[in-house]
């Protein structure tokens, strides 16, 4: 099959012209590469998040709702960047997002990082003001505190959405982590209180020990496609069963990954680390490669691709899931073992 292929598709109800997002990170903090990545291809921008932390201690003093007269606070306080540390303070953020709005006909996609239903969420509007198509809530917090149940976080969740949705106009993506004890509960109910997409997963940048210094380090590691798989299989899992869009984020870097994605019920795949290592002209890369895959497997549209791996026509995706457990568990062969010694061939059984 040769000729034009449709990659369009939509996400959070835009139309895009591919598939090829790229996801929130400091790559928009620069006009001309805001630009390099339109020209290059990209289909959509998302800034760099604006953390619930600068926006409390700019509008209220708080910081991570502690109160400035709290004791605690001038330790906590310690723990977080210094205000200029941030990349963009929350009133140059909302400019930038105006000046790259200006600059690109690409959306262009706000993002928000906080922990709770407080009052930086109205610091949305302002981002819906500046003329962001959409916003992308992630919300990140390690719950360390033992005696606070799940559901009262997941709760927290829901109403953040359904505040955000009540308060916007534009979209609404929420960026989650994928650790939840039933990831596809949590991810219906935010789909019944109106998110427009889910972005399978935020990556936890855990930090890291000096055991010279004996100080606690934060770091940050680009992705490797290692993973993508826990990506597929959620979105495989929630393909057809909820309206909201959905991206995978985290590991798209080979145009088989985002191959992978679509087939998998992605609508969209952010990609950040290969856009860091590669440059902008990888969404090329990536483009191309789909195109010759589409032309080599006879389809014509991304339409057509989508979900064609998924779990939508599964009789029991939960067996099939533990099934594909045992399997690999038991398909590891010590190497230098002769192939045939292992019942294989019988993968594609859900069908
Ligand atoms: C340098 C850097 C900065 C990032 N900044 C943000 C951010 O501000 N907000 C956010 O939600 N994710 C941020 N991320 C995470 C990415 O958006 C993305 O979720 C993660 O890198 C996985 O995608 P990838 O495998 O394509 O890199 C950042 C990642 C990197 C590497």
């Amino acid at each position: 099959m040769s000729g034009a292929h449709d990659l369009s598709t939509t996400y959070l109800g835009l139309r895009l012209a591919n598939p090829f997002v790229v996801g929130a990170s400091p790559l928009t903090d620069d006009l001309d590469e805001a630009r390099r990545l339109e020209d290059a291809g990209c289909a959509a921008l998302v800034m760099r998040s604006l953390f619930e932390e600068q926006i409390t201690a700019e509008e209220t003093g708080r910081i991570h709702h502690l109160d400035p007269l709290d004791q605690r606070f001038a330790k906590v306080l310690s723990f977080f960047p210094n205000p200029g540390d941030y990349g963009l303070v929350p009133p140059e953020y909302v400019e930038q997002l105006r000046r790259i709005k200006a600059a690109v006909s690409v959306p262009v996609i706000g993002s928000l990082n906080g922990t709770n239903a407080e009052t930086w969420l109205q610091f949305s509007r302002q981002m819906e003001e500046a003329g962001a198509d959409a916003l992308e809530l992630n919300i990140y917090e390690v719950i360390t505190d033992p005696k606070q149940a799940g559901t009262a976080i997941e709760q927290d969740l829901v109403d953040v959405v359904a505040e955000l949705k009540g308060a916007l106009k534009i979209p609404v993506a929420v960026k989650l982590p994928p650790f939840f004890t039933a990831f596809g509960n949590v991810a219906h109910r935010l789909d019944q209180a109106g998110a427009d997409g889910l972005v399978l997963f935020n990556r936890f940048y855990q930090p890291d020990f000096d055991i010279d210094e004996l100080a606690v380090v934060p770091q940050i590691q680009l992705s490797t496609r290692s993973e993508l798989q826990l990506r597929l299989q959620w979105a495989a899992i929630l393909h057809g069963r909820i309206s909201a869009s959905l991206a995978i984020c985290g590991g798209v870097v080979h145009p088989d990954d985002a191959i992978k994605a679509v087939l998998a019920g992605a609508d969209v795949v952010q990609m950040v680390s290969a856009v860091l290592e590669l440059g902008a002209s990888c969404i090329g890369t990536m483009r191309d490669g789909l195109v010759q895959w589409m032309d080599a497997h006879g389809y014509a549209s991304l339409r057509e691709m989508r979900g064609r791996l998924s779990l939508s026509n599964c009789p029991d995706p939960a067996a099939f899931e533990r099934a594909n457990y045992i399997r690999a568990l038991s398909s590891w062969t010590r190497p230098g073992t002769p192939l045939n010694s292992h019942p294989r061939g019988e993968a594609d059984a859900h069908h």
